[in-house]
């Protein structure tokens, strides 16, 4: 039987988080740029957005730029901004086809300009989409989203709307970017690394945790199938015991 029917239909999850790794070090082995690890990157990106549609997963979020990667050098940050235009514009036809709704999270003031524009170009013509919601993270970091949060929350009591009181889970987490989206049940990071990096920090706080060791370019459907299942074959038990879990 094939990984993707040994998945259980009703036991999927609504959101796949994804920290996509290792396009540098994917290039390195062959003896290329950087860069050219990030273009391959694009065909993982593909296979999975295509694979989330087809299996009916509401939302997947991809760690696409984080804050700290604008420290890296020029024509690396260059190149991948360019990347994301080209991406932008060759994809929206695809996203259409699939019924897939684009969306960003992230500071994008700090994106350039023709990114921005490509952007919201593509989010506002994939809007009426009901299918899958593909958020790409750019620019962005959770201590900044978080901070972000805390700041309207600090200004909503100052201004006299809020009491201390109301501040709960449920409020903070409509202050996020991801506000409209359940938390990630599955966080996946490719190549290898076994760290967070500034992601969905708030998010992920009961989200199951995959590693895998193939590096992002190299991510294709059948990775994807097995990360799920290794997802569905875990036990969630939220602070619970196993025994109440099973009732
Ligand atoms: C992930 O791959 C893509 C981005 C962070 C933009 P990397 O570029 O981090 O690849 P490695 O980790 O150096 O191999
Ligand atoms: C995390 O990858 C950010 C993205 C995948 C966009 P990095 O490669 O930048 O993370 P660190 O620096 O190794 O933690
Ligand atoms: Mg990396």
């Amino acid at each position: 039987m094939s990984l993707k029917d040994q998945l259980i239909a009703d036991r999927l999850p609504s959101h796949v988080a994804i920290i996509m790794d290792g396009n540098g070090r994917w290039a390195k082995k062959r003896g290329n740029s950087r860069v050219f690890g990030h273009k391959h990157g694009v065909t993982a990106v593909r296979d999975v957005t295509e694979a989330s549609a087809e299996l009916g997963i509401k939302y997947l979020t991809l760690y696409a730029f984080s804050t700290e990667n604008w420290s890296r050098p020029k024509t690396e940050v260059d190149a991948l901004m360019s990347l994301l235009v080209s991406t932008i514009s060759s994809e929206t036809k695809t996203l259409m086809k699939n019924n897939v709704r684009l969306n960003a999270i992230g500071c994008r003031e700090n994106l350039p300009s023709g990114v921005q524009k490509r952007l919201e170009e593509c989010i506002l013509k994939t809007s009426g989409n009901d299918g899958l919601t593909l958020t790409l993270a750019l620019s962005y970091s959770s201590r900044w989203e978080i901070i972000e949060a805390v700041k309207k929350v600090a200004v909503q009591v100052k201004d006299g709307e809020l009491e201390l009181g109301e501040i709960n889970d449920e409020l903070f987490s409509s202050l996020m970017a991801t506000e409209s989206m359940p938390d990630p049940e599955l966080m996946i990071r490719t190549s290898g690394e076994h760290r967070i990096s500034n992601f969905l920090l708030w998010q992920l706080a009961y989200s199951e945790l995959y590693f895998s060791d193939v590096l992002w370019p190299d991510f294709r459907k059948e990775d994807y199938y097995e990360a799920i299942l290794n997802y569905q074959g875990r036990e969630r038990r939220f602070g619970k015991t196993g025994d109440q879990i099973k009732k």
